[in-house]
């Protein structure tokens, strides 16, 4: 049980909530977040945009019943937080670029601003948003180069020749594009994956994805694999 310190709200469907949580979480993993009693039935799970030792950072998106619930937490109140879950983003050394779009830009956040303490590192980061953008001082404190482009595609954008990896998180078919835009390209291109989860915890089978080496858990393998990994057929 975490206590909250704030719920921003960003926009209308974006917010920020900062908890109370002793944690050793990693780039690219998530919590489930629950902070009703029996409806909605399942847990959130929400990828983790900052931490320290102390505290986790979410960022969140209104997309049904329980993230509205969410919304309406304020500072003081308390919500149940399992985790840190799932598989993180590896810690890689050159020339990165973070692609991204929605919600998918927490994770990357949190990988952007790790991977920038070795200073050799050079972190661009692409980020799309549909309406408002959000978070701009915060992105730009964390990249080298910054591209946040709202209502546009980003993913045309990126020489994937010019890149030692590529971080990609956000709708599937975004980091389709990306993988495939990679593809015979100099970039290694890692994933982190979303799906709807029960358990998040490796028990429903509920998360099953498709990969090279057969089916695996989004929440327990994953959520972070080899783009080459998942994207199969493609
Ligand atoms: Fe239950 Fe992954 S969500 S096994």
């Amino acid at each position: 049980m975490g206590n909250i310190i704030y719920n921003k709200r960003l926009t209308e469907e974006y917010y920020l909530m900062k908890v109370e949580e002793k944690n050793n979480a990693e780039m690219g993993q998530f919590y489930m977040l629950r902070a009703w009693d029996n409806e909605p039935l399942l847990s959130r799970p929400v990828s983790i945009f900052d931490r320290d030792d102390d505290s986790i950072t979410f960022l969140y998106k209104i997309i049904g019943k329980g993230t509205k619930l969410m919304s309406t937490l304020k500072s003081g109140d308390n919500i149940i937080c399992q985790g840190p879950q799932g598989s993180s983003f590896p810690k890689v050394k050159g020339k990165i670029a973070m692609i991204g779009g929605g919600v998918g830009i927490a994770p990357l956040y949190l990988a952007a601003k790790k991977l920038m303490e070795d200073k050799d590192n050079e972190i661009d980061i692409f980020f799309s948003l549909r309406g408002v953008e959000i978070l701009r001082e915060e992105l730009s404190s964390v990249s080298n180069n910054l591209i946040l482009k709202t209502n546009e595609r980003v993913v045309g954008l990126v020489d994937a020749d010019k890149y030692d990896y590529i971080f990609t998180c956000g709708p599937e078919g975004l980091m389709k594009d990306v993988y495939l835009g990679a593809k015979d390209k100099k970039a290694i291109v890692y994933v982190s994956l979303e799906r709807r989860m029960a358990c998040g915890i490796g028990i429903c089978y509920g998360c099953t994805c498709k990969t090279k080496s057969g089916n695996k858990l989004t929440c327990k393998d994953g959520p972070v694999f080899l783009a080459e990994e998942v994207f199969i057929d493609e």
